[in-house]
């Protein structure tokens, strides 16, 4: 049996252990198999950059950050755009799937990483994905791996920025990964203390926010902290297209840096940002993500041992399963306003910006 195993999309802690936990479970239990690694990703398949790999290339790693085998982003877009030979990167994938005489290919990733996942599976490859990411946005899992160990790097982030704005009296906002959804800045916000907690899903009122702030200032408290997602915005600016957003904010990707001037002008306070950036995804996954990632790995393996394709592994209930590529592709996981931790922070005082309690 030939297994390919690539790792597509942004890179993440864990992918690493996520590989080994695979690895050893196919040495183990089908000694014949072979692991072809695809380099960078999708890109590795379209051009057939591939590594036999061996035993050994698997020792080591478990505490990795970051990707042995490389990633790289492919626009899901593009996949099916032909080239002037009337082929497009979906057929080039097929093609190079089936000249590499490939059993099947091992694919872990995010969204993006399982809707191409599902076409190459539709197109008739043996097909298995890993739910990664930091932003914890796969649909049909209650965690991916990668989740934890950036909530751990932003809760120290915040932890550390209470110091220091204790010290001076200032307003913080933390600016924390997630794409278009808030986990991270929901769980760490609630982890590191924060005292506003602002995500995509819940569109803020800057004024609402300086109200906090104030109040805070005038109850002697004269520090502020902010957890804002980096897809945050305002309730204003969710009525907006994404171009007249950008606009509005002056060209600023994300709505921090306007919201901490409104802040400083408005509430009358120094006001600082701080981004963690690429930090939350970078370094050796938690001893939690290590686990999970071997639980999600292994199980991968037994699903070639069942020739099991065309699905993606997942976690329900503490529970390793799966669901269909198909039925996991397109779909984002969002944070629903009723979830238990908003409820929670709302109950001890945190304010999601949003006016309500
Ligand atoms: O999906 C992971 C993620 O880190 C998101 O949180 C973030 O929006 C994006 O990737 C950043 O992408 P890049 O590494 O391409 O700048």
């Amino acid at each position: 049996m030939k297994i390919g195993i690539l790792t597509a999309g942004g890179d993440c802690p864990g992918l690493n252990a996520v590989i080994r936990g695979f690895a050893k479970y196919i040495y183990n239990q089908i000694p014949d198999a072979e692991i072809i690694g695809i380099q960078d990703g999708y890109r590795g398949l379209i051009n057939g950059e591939f590594n036999k790999l061996k035993e050994s290339d698997f020792s080591g790693i478990l505490n990795i950050g970051g990707t042995i085998l490389g990633t790289s982003r492919q626009p899901f877009k593009q996949m099916k755009v032909e080239d002037q030979n009337g082929e497009s990167r979906l057929d080039q994938m097929v093609k190079n799937y089936k000249k590499n005489k490939l059993d099947l290919v091992v694919t872990l990733g995010g969204a993006g990483t399982h809707k191409t996942a599902s076409l190459l599976s539709d197109a008739g490859c043996n097909v298995i994905g890993l739910p990664k990411t930091i932003d914890n946005d796969i649909w049909g899992t209650d965690v991916t791996f990668g989740f934890h160990t950036a909530l751990e790097i932003d809760t120290e982030c915040i932890d550390r920025i209470h110091t220091t704005a204790a010290s001076h009296g200032r307003t913080m906002l933390v600016e924390i990964m997630g794409n278009k959804v808030g986990w991270l800045t929901l769980y760490s916000g609630i982890a590191g203390g924060a005292d506003i907690i602002l995500i995509p899903e819940i569109p803020y009122d800057p004024d609402e926010v300086c109200n906090m702030v104030t109040k805070r200032y005038e109850s002697g408290k004269a520090f502020t902290i902010i957890a804002i997602a980096e897809g945050a915005m305002s309730k204003k600016e969710a009525n907006m297209k994404k171009a007249e957003r950008l606009e509005y904010r002056n060209g600023e990707a994300t709505a921090t840096n306007r919201l901490a001037k409104y802040i400083q002008e408005n509430a009358g306070v120094e006001t600082r940002t701080v981004v963690p950036g690429h930090i939350q995804r970078g370094g050796s996954p938690s001893p939690y993500d290590r686990l999970l990632s071997t639980e999600l790995g292994s199980f991968a393996g037994k699903l070639v041992q069942e020739g099991n394709f065309g699905k993606t592994v997942a976690i329900i209930n503490n529970q390793i399963t799966y669901n269909r590529l198909a039925d996991v592709a397109g779909k984002t996981k969002y944070v629903d306003e009723d979830n238990q931790m908003i409820k929670i922070g709302k109950s001890i005082g945190i304010s999601f910006g949003d006016g309500k309690k």
